[in-house]
């Protein structure tokens, strides 16, 4: 039975600071960001001496803030409040009113940030978190440039950035460029929330921390990896937003090239500092570039149109809110890679993402390559298949291997079984997924953060996918109906290897 006890020798709570919050009557902050806050809390991993302070344009002050947070946390935390904590918690909360581009909303922050600090002996730290549109990341960083709040004077001036993270390989450097004049990289944590999915990070514990997988970790045992993130949901009335970017810039430049990056990447030589970010972006920068040619040869696009969803007639994508009815934005998309290094090369990479598909399930398979002698050929009760380690990212999570094995009886007869662990099974209490970022930007860890290089590296591999797909306007969107696996072309794109996608009804 695994256990959940935490190590207390190993847990320090965060540094005294002020944590400030620019969007703070957004959707970001009442779902996750006070609720991981809360958690952090109970979990006694929040230092005594803490403030938020909340900067949005709304009319609001400190009592309204509160009330409304009052009201959200007990709709969104993740566990049962607890009234006394919740009330010592509502007190370390204050709310400035102003603009992000208007010079005095940074003056009254700059003065409350004294006070605040002073009240709740803060000692100088300030965490920034931009749970803003995506215009306004340079601007307030600009702004916090100018009014000097950014400079760090013997404390620490954090700056915690929400993706996406530039539209293209151009439009990030611009951006790393202007927040660079700004900020040191060290001040800069562009979160990816991925990377605090409990079963995200067990990927670096499972390969690294146990002997028995790295052996085979490589081209001469795995015969290919597919990485699902399959979303039942459509734009849910993020269409404007969604409408500009699409599944390759909205999930697949990011979240899933930081999966492949952690199934790829080599051992680091520490879990701490840099070690583990030089080993990403190592992979990023190992993966083959998109030649025009490759473009239209291993790469997929699709669009939602009408279907159903349990059970319910559910609109397609040009029909949602805020989408123009000519849309040409891919709401689907799957990419054969090559990770061209020694460990890698000749294994394809697949990756698939999309919204209204038929399940809302994410997983990365490890396919590995069938015994060399076929013993058992004519002994099996279901056909021969390749031994597969699945890790199940969610809503499902846990790991499988799927092996052989003799079915009980007086012949030899075998069949496919699984061995299987389940997260549920340490009973650990639900969480956000931002508490570990939020608390790493409170201890100065950064491992878990996208770094410049990083970025740009990843822009750089769907940078030229995106450059195709406009230049050559697809004709046949919409091309897959709500509720499917996608386009039948993501089918073709694997079974010209003689592979297929897994099954995951
Ligand atoms: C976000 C995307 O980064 O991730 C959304 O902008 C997507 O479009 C979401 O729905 C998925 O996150 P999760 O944690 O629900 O898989």
């Amino acid at each position: 039975m695994p256990s959940n006890a935490h190590n207390s020798a190993q847990e320090r709570r965060g540094d005294p600071c002020i944590f400030v919050i620019f969007g703070a009557s957004g959707d970001l902050t009442k779902r996750k960001l006070i609720p991981a806050l809360y958690n952090l809390r109970c979990h006694d991993l929040l230092p005594k001496d803490f403030a938020v302070i909340g900067v949005a344009r709304r009319e609001l002050d400190d009592g309204s803030f509160r009330n409304q947070l009052g009201d959200d946390i007990h709709q969104f935390a993740t566990q049962q409040v607890d009234e006394a904590v919740w009330a010592e918690f509502k007190d370390k909360i204050y709310f400035c009113k102003g603009d992000f581009d208007n010079q005095d909303t940074f003056n009254a922050l700059g003065k409350m940030l004294e006070e605040v600090g002073k009240k709740h002996n803060t000692g100088g730290n300030v965490l920034f978190y931009l749970a803003t549109p995506p215009q306004a990341f340079t601007t307030v960083i600009t702004e916090l440039g100018k009014s000097g709040l950014a400079n760090q004077n013997g404390n620490w001036r954090r700056v915690i950035v929400e993706k996406p993270f530039g539209h293209d390989l151009e439009s990030a450097r611009v951006m790393n460029r202007d927040i660079g004049k700004v900020l040191q990289e060290n001040q800069i944590y562009r979160i990816d929330h991925y990377l605090g999915k409990e079963t995200v990070q067990n990927i670096l514990v499972f390969r690294f921390g146990n002997g028995i997988f790295e052996p085979v970790w490589n081209r001469r045992y795995i015969d290919h990896v597919q990485i699902t993130v399959g979303e039942s949901l459509g734009v849910e009335g993020r269409g404007g937003y969604y409408d500009t970017a699409g599944v390759l810039r909205d999930m697949i430049q990011n979240h899933m090239f930081m999966l492949l990056a952690l199934v790829a990447m080599e051992p680091p030589s520490s879990i701490k500092g840099d070690a583990v970010r030089n080993e990403k972006v190592k992979v990023l920068e190992a993966i083959r570039p998109f030649e025009p040619e490759d473009v239209l040869q291993n790469t997929v696009r699709g669009q939602y149109g009408p279907g159903t969803f349990m059970d319910k007639a559910v609109p397609g994508y040009r029909q949602e809110t805020k989408v123009p009815p000519n849309s040409t934005t891919e709401t689907f998309a799957a990419l054969k890679l090559f990770v061209d290094n020694w460990r890698w090369a000749g294994v394809p990479f697949y990756l698939r993402s999309g919204k209204r598909l038929a399940k809302r399930a994410t997983e990365i398979a490890i396919q590995f390559r069938v015994a060399p002698l076929r013993l058992f050929g004519d002994m099996l009760e279901d056909p021969i298949g390749p031994n597969r380690l699945i890790l199940h990212i969610q809503p499902t999570e846990g790991i499988t291997v799927q092996v052989r094995a003799k079915t009980p009886g007086p012949t030899i007869r075998t069949q496919r079984i699984k061995l299987e662990f389940n997260y549920k099974d340490f009973g650990e209490a639900a969480a956000t997924g931002y508490e570990r970022l939020l608390y790493d930007c409170m201890v100065g860890d950064s491992t878990l953060f996208h770094r410049t290089d990083m970025v740009e590296a990843a822009w750089k591999i769907a940078t030229p996918v995106l450059d195709v797909w406009k230049s050559l306007p697809p004709r046949d969107f919409p091309n897959y109906a709500s509720g499917t696996w996608g386009p039948q072309a993501a089918n073709t794109l694997l079974e010209r290897d003689g592979n297929s996608w897994r099954n995951l009804e």
